[in-house]
């Protein structure tokens, strides 16, 4: 399998059930969606890459005037739909290399390292640029080398034990491979940007 047949498989239903979490992935996930708040101006329209069930714009609803979330897994965007239960955001399943959106959004987010696990980076990154053109208003979610333990635990949770860990990435069974970024790779993958630390496992990068 490959990462579209194992998030398709229902990975992201366990992963965010707290149960298979271990304590530090539990509280980067609250220190995520924290400092992603912080970063974002009230009233901002967000457009989300990668959405799955929808949980960060969810959880903005009431700071952001418009929420716009997708992602090209229907089962989630079908949870999500269901979800929502506020009128100013929406869902829909598309990829995230060709967005079919014209509208310009004042912040774009590819959450909890989304990113590290899509196969075309630079392609969703030109697509978080084009949709949200302000310097600095990219918000990108992606985990440190140091994230590598509490990862490992969490995915054998999730019935995907690690085989394999490099300086870049996690293989795990079943097919899921997920990567990790040092401050350098980012710059270079990126270009300028701001890094803000998450603990010490993971960092948003703000582009
Ligand atoms: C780590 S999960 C995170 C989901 C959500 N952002 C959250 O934090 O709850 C990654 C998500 O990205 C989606 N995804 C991966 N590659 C994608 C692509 N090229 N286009 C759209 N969605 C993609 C997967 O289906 C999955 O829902």
């Amino acid at each position: 399998m490959n990462n579209v047949e194992v998030y398709s498989a229902g990975l992201l239903n366990k992963a965010l059930d707290p149960a298979t979490q271990p304590v530090a992935i539990r509280s980067f996930l609250r220190a995520e969606t924290a400092l992603l708040r912080e970063l974002m101006p009230r009233g901002s329209r967000v457009v989300d890459f990668g959405c799955g069930m929808g949980r960060h714009l969810m959880g903005f609803a009431d700071h952001i005037a418009l929420g716009v979330g997708f992602d090209y897994e229907a089962a989630s965007i079908a949870a999500a739909v269901k979800l929502a239960g506020a009128a100013h955001l929406y869902f829909f399943v598309a990829d995230a290399t060709a967005v079919p959106l014209t509208a310009a959004f004042d912040v774009a987010v590819c959450t909890t390292n989304t990113w590290g696990t899509m196969s075309d980076k630079s392609a969703v990154f030109d697509e978080m640029r084009r949709l949200s053109p302000r310097t600095g208003s990219r918000l990108m979610t992606v985990y440190a080398a140091s994230s590598v333990p509490a990862r490992s635990e969490w995915y054998a949770n999730l019935g995907h034990q690690v085989l394999q860990a490099t300086d870049q990435q996690i293989v795990a069974a079943g097919g899921f491979t997920s990567e990790h970024f040092t401050e350098e790779r980012l710059r270079e993958l990126l270009g300028p940007c701001e890094l803000h630390p998450i603990g010490d496992i993971a960092y948003v990068a703000q582009c």
